[in-house]
């Protein structure tokens, strides 16, 4: 059983500006003693999922770590989305009837940036917009976060990783301090991971999924996590991937998707070293 220190993270409003300090993990020597909260798809049980009113809402809670998903466009510009469709989440339907079945790479930027993002969660957020990676990443700078960043469906866009570098790089993001404790890419493609890992070997990466133990090894040539479905995990497994370094340390878990307070203090004891939630106000209150 791990040692338990509490996690919150202050938040402190100056004349409308969102001043985040750091949480006790950004400071932490050794293995980290309590997990990290990081706002899946940004604060999205309070905002709509992945725009930028859910990583502002996160930044009014205090959270400094947000996850999100990258895609690509017909015309090869990167978006923040989570599924391969846009049907879920924007009014793609009625705006393009007969586009079926609206995938985000059948649409240019342009089309994308007419559409609504914000409605089907709740009229108050009617004309949010699906970002673009750029505009995500200059929001999440001006709100002094950390992005743990997905490439999403990369077997659907050759050349994404190479392509998400670069926008990083001309974003500031892969300079020494953000590659030290603010930036992580993750995927569940193990390619795509391995990809990233060599073209950029400073970035800390994250492989989704749950790997058997006998195959751990392997993944900690290019990965120093492991992410995974946090139904998957158990305290064993948790020390398995502990015991192996990574490309710059000492290999960590994150679970997702954790809203449920006893999951998160389960998964605690566990030592998992982060969990991603919808609800990360509830989530850090659990593990205070
Ligand atoms: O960050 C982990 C989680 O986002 C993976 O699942 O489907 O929500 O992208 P998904
Ligand atoms: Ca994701």
């Amino acid at each position: 059983m791990h040692a338990r220190v509490a996690a919150a993270t202050t938040a402190a409003l100056l004349g409308g500006a969102v001043l985040i300090l750091p949480s006790p993990h950004a400071k932490a020597g050794g293995r980290i003693t309590a997990p990290l909260v990081v706002a899946h798809r940004g604060a999205s049980a309070d905002a709509p999922e992945n725009t930028l009113d859910a990583i502002d809402r996160a930044a009014e809670l205090g959270f400094e770590w947000v996850e999100n998903d990258v895609q690509r466009t017909s015309d090869g510009r990167l978006v923040v989305l989570h599924d391969a469709s846009l049907a879920r989440t924007t009014d793609v339907e009625e705006v393009y009837p007969g586009r079926s079945p609206w995938n985000v790479r059948d649409f240019t930027a342009a089309e994308i940036a007419r559409l609504d993002a914000g409605s089907w969660f709740g009229p108050r957020f009617a004309g949010a917009k699906v970002p673009t990676l750029r505009e995500y990443m200059e929001r999440v700078s001006r709100n002094h976060q950390k992005l743990v960043l997905e490439i999403k469906n990369p077997e659907l866009y050759p050349g994404i990783e190479r392509q998400t570098l670069r926008l990083l790089s001309n974003e500031g993001w892969l300079d020494p301090v953000h590659l030290r404790d603010r930036l992580i890419v993750q995927s569940f493609s193990a390619h795509s991971v391995r990809t990233v890992h060599r073209l950029r070997p400073g970035i800390t990466m994250a492989f989704l999924g749950t790997p058997p133990v006998a195959r751990l090894p392997r993944y900690a040539e290019f990965a120093d996590q492991i992410n995974s479905d946090h139904r998957s995990l158990s305290s064993d497994y948790v020390s398995a991937v502990h015991a192996l370094h990574g490309p710059h340390g000492p290999m960590k878990v994150f679970a997702w998707t954790v809203d449920e307070p006893a999951t998160a203090r389960r998964l605690a004891g566990f030592g998992t070293d982060g969990v991603i939630t919808n609800v990360p106000d509830t989530i850090r209150r659990a593990l205070r």
